[in-house]
């Protein structure tokens, strides 16, 4: 296993040290020679960012070089392509792109030209999430920036590439970062996931094909380029290389954003970075390694797992967008998960019925289940429920709101039943207030 050595490190300004501004950029390499990678071509590019292994950082991990190569080779002026930046992020947990947008935005900028460049895309619009108020101020400003040094726009870096990079604010809707929601919302719509496929390289913005990329993403391109396609490959295992932000929350000692290398087994990540858990080893529960959207992990069965795609998927969970929640055994998982269940239940667009009935319906049962006040053969009709939502929706939303019961359910049954046995009518409800 590769630890990640500070000089590996890609987002060298993660924390605010030093200014986000294009001089302070450029001294940290922000820039540096970008018309030369345009030149390489392309295709040239493309090739490197597929042999980088890179993996798209938003939560699914779709190969990133591959889906760039879904994009038409001769785009015409009547049928031009774009590329969509997706910075909504709001998965509970996620604070990653966050930290690149007010604190390293050249590094998204720069991305956004060289993946446009690869794509022949004439236009990046970067979506937003409305909440981030300085986070837009910071990536406007050094959007600005870019544009007065010739670095955007008209013959972008002397390359000859014309490229406009747009920043567009959302409204404070979580499902506008599903992608085809956020095309729609670009266009002026409400905010609905449109069916895939189509996918968006065939029929995206304005029906024009479109790429659909996350900020760390996009971000680490350039850097890949520079340093070679085989140097990010070098971190991780196979199928799952590179370097990655984790976001590591709730009872560790030091909860933080870091950039580590892919593959990092859970203990170190937190020994290393976050300086144990609150307690002690020995008082960890439970752990959310991907955002709210994965099922949680037991303690013991996470230990020593590798925080990958891979590894995580093999423990029936998922990498998602690397949010790493953590609970300690002061946690009540069960009013935790209710509390998700809840989220995804207010954030459903309400356009495909498993979703919109479903989410309320679990919701309601997972706070019988908190207060105690459900009957023992509800667990089993809840977790049919799940299956029924799960795979039968329009967006991964129904999933996303399934998967977290499946797994309280799966690792978590004797806490449920004896809730059932020993709290009946002793709690309150806790949504009441938000009802
Ligand atoms: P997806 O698996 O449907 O698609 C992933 C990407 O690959 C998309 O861009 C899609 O267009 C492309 N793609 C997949 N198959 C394709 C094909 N055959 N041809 C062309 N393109 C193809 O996943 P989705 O729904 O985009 O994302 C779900 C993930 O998003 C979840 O795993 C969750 O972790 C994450 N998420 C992240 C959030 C955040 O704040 N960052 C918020 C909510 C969810
Ligand atoms: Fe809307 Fe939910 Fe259907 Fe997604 S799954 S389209 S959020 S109703």
């Amino acid at each position: 296993m590769t630890f990640l050595d500070d000089k590996d490190r890609i987002f060298t300004n993660l924390y605010g040290f030093q200014s986000a501004g294009l001089k302070a950029a450029q001294t940290r390499g922000d820039w540096d020679g970008t018309k030369k990678l345009l030149a390489m071509g392309q295709d040239a590019i493309i090739d490197q960012v597929k042999e980088s292994g890179l993996r798209g950082r938003g939560g699914a991990g779709f190969p990133t070089g591959v889906k760039w190569s879904f994009m038409p080779k001769a785009p015409t002026a009547e049928r031009p392509s774009y590329l969509v930046i997706n910075a909504d992020e709001s998965e509970p947990g996620s604070c990653k792109d966050r930290e690149i947008l007010r604190h390293d935005p050249h590094k998204l900028i720069e991305g956004a030209l060289v993946a446009g460049f690869a794509m022949r895309a004439k236009a990046a619009y970067i979506y937003i999430r409305g909440e981030y108020i300085r986070e837009a101020e910071a990536l406007q400003k050094a959007i600005d920036e870019a544009y007065d040094a010739g670095l955007i726009g008209k013959n972008a870096c002397k390359s000859g590439f014309d490229y406009d990079v747009y920043l567009h604010r959302g409204a404070g809707a979580y499902i506008c970062g599903e992608e085809t929601a956020m095309i729609e919302s670009l266009e002026g719509k409400k905010g609905q996931p449109r069916l895939k496929p189509p996918f968006p390289a065939g029929a995206g913005l304005y029906g024009m094909p479109t790429t659909v990329n996350n900020v760390e993403s996009i971000a680490v391109v350039p850097t890949i380029l520079r340093r070679g396609a085989a140097w990010f490959a070098g971190f991780g295992r196979e199928n799952n290389k590179g370097t990655k932000l984790f976001q590591i929350s709730g009872h560790v000692q030091n909860p933080c954003v870091v950039e580590e290398a892919m593959s990092i087994p859970f203990r170190d990540l937190i020994e290393k970075h976050c300086g144990g858990i609150t307690g002690g080893w020995d008082n960890l529960l439970a752990v959310i390694p991907g955002g709210s959207s994965v099922p949680l992990v037991p303690a013991a069965e996470i230990m020593d797992c590798p925080m990958d795609f891979d590894g995580l998927r093999e423990l029936g969970s998922g990498l998602g967008t690397a949010a790493v929640i953590v609970m300690d055994k002061s946690t009540d998982i069960v009013r935790a998960i209710s509390r998700i269940s809840y989220f995804y239940k207010h954030e459903s667009c309400g356009q495909c019925t498993p979703c919109r009935e479903g989410t309320g319906w679990m919701w309601r049962v997972m706070e019988r289940l908190v207060t105690g006040e459900a009957d023992l053969e509800e667990i089993d009709i809840l977790h049919d429920v799940t299956r029924e939502v799960e795979g039968h929706t329009i967006c991964a939303l129904g999933d996303a709101a399934a998967w977290p019961i499946q797994g309280l359910i799966r690792h978590f049954r004797p806490e449920l039943e004896r809730r059932i046995r020993d709290y009946r009518g002793t709690a309150q409800p806790m949504m009441e207030a938000a009802e």
